[in-house]
């Protein structure tokens, strides 16, 4: 399939804990892009950790700070945009992503994800009795979406630096106009 969307910025998608960020500030590096992490984004202009504005403001008002920050980066030029999981999941925030970047989805198993999430507690989402089952839950409803990306990459048995290193010989192929490439 053809696709002729002028990319000019890369975005990861995907679960929480696939190493956007990791993954994400390497492939600036490598096409030396500038970097960025909506959730960063969202923390230095509220002031406030991601967990806080889930306990104070609420699900739906950090969603509508994310789409706010989606909007804005219509504009964005040579980032590589590194997004919270649930980003793309409301209506709207996926569409416009792909009017300027290659969207990459970061995809990893369900154990994969609960053994690199399992010592944290700055994910409110799951933070929950059984954080396996809330990952294979919100993976079965988020996965439709996720894997509507340009390219979707399993990490379970890559390395960040494998993973950066395809995403961005990608993205020069398809800033090229190549056509859409599926890598599992
Ligand atoms: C969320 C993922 C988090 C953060 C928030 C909600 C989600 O980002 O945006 O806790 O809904 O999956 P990471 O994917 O960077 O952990």
């Amino acid at each position: 399939m053809s696709d002729a969307r002028p990319v000019r910025n890369v975005a990861l998608i995907g679960f929480m804990g696939v190493g956007k960020s990791t993954v994400g500030s390497m492939v600036a590096g490598i096409l030396n892009f500038e970097f960025m992490d909506t959730d960063r984004v969202l923390e230095e202009r509220s002031g406030r950790r991601i967990a806080d504005i889930f306990a104070k403001e609420g699900e739906a008002a950090f969603r509508g700070m994310e789409s706010d920050l989606v909007r804005e980066l219509e504009q964005a030029d040579r980032k590589v945009i590194s997004t919270g999981g649930g980003l793309p999941m409301t209506p709207g925030n996926l569409e416009s992503l792909r009017k300027h970047a290659y969207v990459v989805c970061l995809w990893a198993s369900v154990e994969t994800i609960y053994q690199r999430v399992r010592h944290q507690t700055h994910r409110p989402l799951l933070n929950t009795p059984d954080p396996t089952a809330t990952i294979r839950d919100l993976l079965q409803v988020r996965g439709p979406v996720y894997r509507q990306a340009d390219l979707l990459l399993g990490v379970d048995y890559r390395s960040p630096n494998e993973s950066a290193r395809l995403i961005a010989s990608a993205f020069r192929q398809i800033s090229g106009q190549e056509s859409r490439h599926v890598e599992r």
